[in-house]
């Protein structure tokens, strides 16, 4: 689908590059000729990723940074420029969640998360930024998801966390733009990762069902449906494409949205039997 230099010499930030959707994400883009920065908080897990992409040809290196402290996050960008030469796209992509009445969060427990998702955007964006407002050029692309706009019980920190990101997203589209960088992002639903599942679907509470249930295509997202569209909308073929929020989620929000969605339950000898009902009054 994809020319094979569709991103030849890119220079992209990957957070939370090592692991689940970052890593997908991250492979693809090299596989297109870009040149990756992967950071997280585990060097191992970076560096054993950084390891296997690289076997791609491209230059791949593993930077360690926890992004909720802007210091180690000037320095990651730092090291970024001083290696590859420039920062081209930066991905916001790490996040931190898991499921919890809210009622037993400690203010900590929300804190943490709001810091790693949405102070940890603010910080890698406003790092890269400096280096791409230079340029006049890059592009920010921010993973999301659809309960940033449609909020969720038992993931409050996430949905504030993520609402606020959209937010930033839409904001500095406007007031980035006369820089020549686009701000954009993802809304994914479901898609099985190991750091997502094993926070938000532990086994024995059924939820993984309930989930799928929930989805009109009757199936959980694939990493490579992600990797395309992220690869095309980091690209310069999106390149009038700024402050748009793209939901991948096999129709999953709007599912729940509609009014009467649910009448999906109802059997289709109860349609008839309306049916009947209703020719047989027009009749009289
Ligand atoms: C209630 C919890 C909790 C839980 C942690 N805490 N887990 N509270 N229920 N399940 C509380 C702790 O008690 C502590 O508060 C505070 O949160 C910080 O916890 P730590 O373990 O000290 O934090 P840390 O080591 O920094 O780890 C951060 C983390 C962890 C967010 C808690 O889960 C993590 O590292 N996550 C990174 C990866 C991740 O979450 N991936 C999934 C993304 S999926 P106290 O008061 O005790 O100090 C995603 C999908 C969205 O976002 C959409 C799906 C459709
Ligand atoms: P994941 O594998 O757990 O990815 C999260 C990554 O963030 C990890 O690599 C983690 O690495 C990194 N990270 C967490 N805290 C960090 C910090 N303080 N500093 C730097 N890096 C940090 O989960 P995933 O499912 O792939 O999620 C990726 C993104 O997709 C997230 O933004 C998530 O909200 C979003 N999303 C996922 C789904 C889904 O169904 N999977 C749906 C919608 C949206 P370290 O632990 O090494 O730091």
């Amino acid at each position: 689908m994809f020319d094979k230099k569709l991103l030849n010499k890119k220079n992209i930030i990957v957070t939370g590059g090592g692991t689940g959707l970052g890593k997908s994400m991250a492979s693809r883009f090299s596989d297109l000729g870009a040149n990756l920065v992967i950071t997280s908080r585990r060097k191992s897990v970076i560096d054993e990723t950084a390891k296997e992409l690289r076997k791609k040809g491209n230059k791949v290196i593993a930077i360690e940074c926890d992004i909720r402290e802007p210091d180690q996050v000037d320095e990651m960008v730092s090291q970024t420029v001083k290696e590859l030469g420039s920062v081209d796209i930066l991905l916001n992509n790490a996040a931190g969640n898991f499921i919890s009445p809210t009622e037993n969060l400690s203010p900590n427990a929300f804190k943490t998360v709001v810091d790693i998702v949405l102070n940890g955007t603010f910080h890698c964006t406003q790092a890269a930024g400096k280096v791409m407002r230079k340029n006049k050029s890059g592009v920010v692309l921010n993973i999301v998801t659809s309960y940033a706009w449609t909020g969720s019980g038992y993931v409050v920190p996430s949905a504030c966390a993520k609402a606020g990101v959209l937010a930033m997203t839409r904001s500095l589209a406007v007031e980035w733009a006369k820089y020549g960088i686009r701000t954009i992002a993802i809304a994914p639903g479901p898609f099985p990762t190991k750091g997502a599942w094993s926070r938000l679907a532990p086994p024995g509470m059924g939820i993984e069902k309930k989930m799928k249930a929930q989805i009109p295509l009757r199936r959980f997202g694939e990493h490579e449906e992600l990797a395309n569209l992220a690869t095309f909308l980091v690209s310069d073929q999106a390149s009038y494409i700024n402050g748009e929020v793209v939901t991948i989620d096999g129709g999953e929000w709007l599912q729940g949205a509609g009014e009467f969605n649910q009448l999906e339950k109802i059997p289709k000898a109860a349609w008839k039997l309306l049916e009947m009902k209703r020719k047989k009054k027009k009749k009289k």
